[in-house]
Parts: C-alpha cells; structure tokens; sequence
C-alpha cells in the first residue's frame, strides 16, 4: 500500500486505473482504526477493482473545546490494518495541504435543515466540516463508490443529501455499526472510556434496543423518550439528546410512521457517545 500526502499522487494512480476501465472504491477516516473501520475497508474492497482509504483529522468539523489536539493518531497500525483489509492507497494530507489558505478564507459546503439538528446543534459548523472535508476528498480522489459507517447516521444522510444535491456520481454505502460483545458501538472515542466506564456505556444499546421493543409494542413515542432518558441518566450518563425521527426525511417522528430512527448523544464523563437503531413497524 503507497501512504501518500500528495494530491497529485493520487489523482494519477486513479487515472491510472481509469484508464484500464477499473473501479475505485474509498473509505475516509480520521484513523485511530477499529474493526468498525476495518469493515468498512472489506466493504469497499468487494464492491470495486481498488479501494484507497484516507486517514485525515479535519480540524473543520472539530468545535473550540472539542477533542480535536487529542485525537489518537496511531498512523503505523492502522496503515498494517488497511493494508490486511485491502487497500492499495492511503491519503494523508496536512491541514495545509487541505486548507492552503486558513479554514477562515475555505469554500465551504453546508447541507441545510439536517445540519442543524441533533448533533448539528450540539456542535454548530460539525457538519458544514464534514460536508466540505468530504466534497473535497471526493474531488481529489473522485470514487465510483464511498463506503461510511451508519454509526455517524446522521453523517450519512448529511453525506447522502450533499451527492444528491450536487449531482456528484458516487455511489455512498453505509454500513452496519460494528458493536463490542456488550453491544457499545465501536468508536475512536471508547478509547477514552475507563473499563468501568466501559461497562456502563452498554446501557445506550440496552436502551435502543428496549425503545425499539416498546415502539414495536405501539406504546407513545414521547413516552418511550422520556422514559428512556430516565434509564440512561441512571446509567451515569448527562443526556445531549435522545430523539425518535423518520429514517429517511429525519423529521420528528410521527405514530403514523413505519420506518424510524432512534438516535441518542450522551456523555460518560468527559466522553460524549453517539449511537442510533433503525426501527422498522409493520
Ligand atoms: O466519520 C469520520 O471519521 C469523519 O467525519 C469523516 C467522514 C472522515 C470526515 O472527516
């Protein structure tokens, strides 16, 4: 596998394979890989000829006080883990190279009425970072297929929206949430968690899937929330949000809908958790 910070670079070896008529797959990250990421990378690798990964801390999409300095770069084995999972090329830019002129002067992509919600209002500017990050990668690496994690579920419909809206022709896949045995979704962020903390972190899939039940069961959709916010504050955790939407507008959900959304942010600590079920009624 080439890991490469160069623009140029890349764009050559996908003209490269262009020309012979293959295919590219990729799957942007922020590294510190995990076996959710991993996954994601085998995803990519069955659904194309080659699939480059990109491994790049947007500060763009990080807030004042978020974790942005803290972010665990472990470059040497996530390159042995992309390498296992298939990837022929990896990019790693510098903010400079991404953002030449400061983030402040940057074009930047907003996706509108969805970035403002849930996470978009907990952390204002998170997605008009991700959405411009990742309309940049898609430009220098321009992909027939992108492969994300429908962990960020938000993420992904941002993502969704932006291809839709600017008519880029690459086709996004998500993919299911990777869980710990306990059920914990896998993230960089579990990192910070203690094994105590761990533990207790459960109760977010617990809870999700609980949710899911008493929904199933026709029980009121504001009482299934309140109820629920009560089992995750009891678990340790201060609530950001915990929300019931329609899976494919994202408006709030109503009892006439089939397909649904849980979605929940909460923080163990200092650590702030995201994780979401699909919920489909008969
Ligand atoms: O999900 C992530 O890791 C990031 O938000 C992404 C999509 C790589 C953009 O920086």
């Amino acid at each position: 596998m080439i890991t490469t910070e160069s623009i140029n670079v890349i764009r050559e070896q996908v003209r490269a394979w262009r020309i012979k008529g293959e295919t590219v797959a990729f799957v942007p990250t922020m590294g510190n890989l995990h076996l959710g990421h991993i996954t994601l990378v085998k995803e990519a690798r069955s659904r194309a000829d080659h699939v480059i990964a990109s491994i790049f801390v947007n500060p763009m999409q990080f807030g004042q006080n978020e974790d942005l300095d803290a972010y665990p770069k472990t470059l040497i084995d996530d390159q042995q883990a992309l390498i296992a999972a298939g990837a022929e090329l990896l990019f790693t830019p510098t903010p400079a190279i991404i953002y030449p002129k400061g983030m402040d002067v940057q074009t930047f992509v907003e996706v509108p009425l969805i970035s403002d919600q849930l996470c978009g209002e907990s952390r204002p500017g998170h997605f008009r970072g991700v959405a411009t990050i990742v309309c940049k990668l898609f430009n220098i690496v321009q992909p027939d297929i992108a492969v994300f994690g429908q962990k960020d579920f938000q993420q992904l419909l941002v993502i969704k929206t932006m291809v839709e809206d600017l008519s880029m022709p690459i086709e996004i896949v998500g993919v299911e949430t990777i869980r710990e045995a306990s059920g914990l979704a896998m993230s960089s962020r579990n990192g910070y968690l203690t094994s105590a903390q761990k533990q207790q972190a459960a109760v977010l899939k617990q809870t999700l899937d609980k949710m899911a039940n008493e929904l199933c069961s026709g029980k009121q959709i504001n009482e299934v929330i309140k109820a629920a916010q009560q089992v995750i504050a009891s678990a340790g955790f201060r609530n950001d949000y915990l929300d019931i939407r329609h899976a494919k507008s994202f408006n709030k959900a109503l009892s006439s809908d089939n397909e649904l959304v849980i979605l929940v942010a909460a923080y163990m600590g200092d650590t702030r958790l995201i994780d979401n079920l699909v919920v489909r009624l008969n």
